[in-house]
């Protein structure tokens, strides 16, 4: 087993970072893209046999030093009745979505997450042919509660922070419901094998500060409580961590995801040292050209050399027009780096 990606999470890695990247199965990849042809993007979030086979699909190209199960944030809310589909050039969509007049009384208890067991045994079928730690995920609540409240991928967020500003009880109900059910998930993800897990809240940048620690970090914190027994390390990637770093450390994750806007040294330097740091190339840096990747990455890499809690990785996700080529000369230029 390559255990570069661990013992970067513990702090303790001496050799050459770990490099994974967000979204490393995707539509980048033509054995993914052949994949579609035949099934839908939710049939493949369904199916054990189909979490195992994608979950898979970026070790023949590209080799990276974990795997993340292939799933999507957005299987709470379908299996809380919210109904979910995902349309070409638009994204996911929830059928029914929230209002403030919604009786949330009436939505599943967490105990209801048994409806995700697909998801356990599609960890447990992928686990043993892997030879890289496996990352489980969930999203946060109040990315989550976005999705549950727009009804789709809506830059504006409008509706969420009306909610929030004019009905904090009620909404702070909804975000306490949504980190019940994460908890009860990423604990099944863990019995099921993850090696580590890694929580994503991809609209938290739309918060200002106070907003996100009452909001956002607040409910992130209570998910890392309750899976805090098991020890199985968590990373936590926010877009506007690069603003929000030392307030997500004070929540002691092992590892914070940083987007790409700041210095990752500089961020560096504002955590404890016993916190990892993941991140946080550009996306758009990988439709370049091999060259130019080389001559832009190898700074980083460098400048971050002597940090045994450094993993590389993007500042979000891979784009779905990325050359195959480039991010396996992104992910051989860390491979080959010797410190
Ligand atoms: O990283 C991985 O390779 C693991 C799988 C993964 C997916 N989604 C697969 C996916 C993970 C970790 C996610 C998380 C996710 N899903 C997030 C948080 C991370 C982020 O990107 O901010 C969010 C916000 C979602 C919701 C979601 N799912 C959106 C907005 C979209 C549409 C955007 C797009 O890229 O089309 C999806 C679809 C999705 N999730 C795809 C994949 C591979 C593409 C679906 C397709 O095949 O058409």
């Amino acid at each position: 087993m390559n255990l570069l990606f661990l013992e970067a999470l513990h702090n303790r890695n001496f050799k050459r970072p770990p490099v994974w990247l967000m979204r490393q199965a995707g539509r980048h990849l033509k054995s993914y893209r052949e994949m579609r042809d035949r099934y839908s993007f939710l049939e493949m979030c369904h199916h054990p046999h189909l979490i195992a086979e994608v979950t898979l699909l970026p070790f023949p190209t590209y080799n990276p030093d974990a795997a993340i199960l292939f799933s999507d944030i957005l299987v709470i809310p379908e299996a809380m009745g919210l109904g979910l589909r995902f349309e070409e050039k638009i994204g996911p969509i929830l059928e029914n979505p929230l209002s403030p007049s919604s009786d949330l009384s009436r939505l599943p208890p967490a105990s209801a997450s048994e409806a995700l067991q697909y998801v356990a045994e599609g960890i447990r079928l992928v686990r043993p042919s892997l030879s890289v730690p496996l990352i489980g995920f969930c999203g946060a609540p109040f990315t989550l509660a976005s999705y549950m409240i727009e009804g789709q991928s809506n830059r504006h967020f409008t509706k969420t922070k009306l909610w929030m500003y004019e009905h904090p009880a009620s909404f702070h109900q909804l975000l306490d419901l949504l980190a019940q059910w994460a908890i009860s998930y990423l604990l099944q993800q863990i019995e099921a094998g993850v090696d580590a897990i890694q929580i994503f809240d991809s609209w938290a940048h739309v918060l200002p500060e106070k907003q996100f620690l009452e909001f956002s970090l607040a409910y992130t914190e209570k998910i890392l409580k309750g899976i805090a027994h098991t020890t199985v390390p968590s990373i936590v990637f926010c877009r506007g961590s690069s603003l929000f770093a030392p307030l997500i450390a004070q929540i002691s994750p092992h590892a914070i995801s940083v987007d790409w806007s700041a210095s990752l040294p500089k961020v560096r330097s504002l955590l404890p040292r016993s916190i990892a740091i993941q991140g946080n190339f550009d996306p758009d840096l990988l439709l370049a050209s091999p060259d130019i990747i080389r001559k832009e990455a190898l700074p980083l890499l460098q400048q971050m050399k002597n940090d045994p809690g450094y993993i590389v990785n993007l500042g979000h996700g891979l784009l779905p027009n990325t050359p195959e080529t480039s991010i396996r000369a992104f992910i051989d230029l860390v491979k080959e780096f010797s410190p």
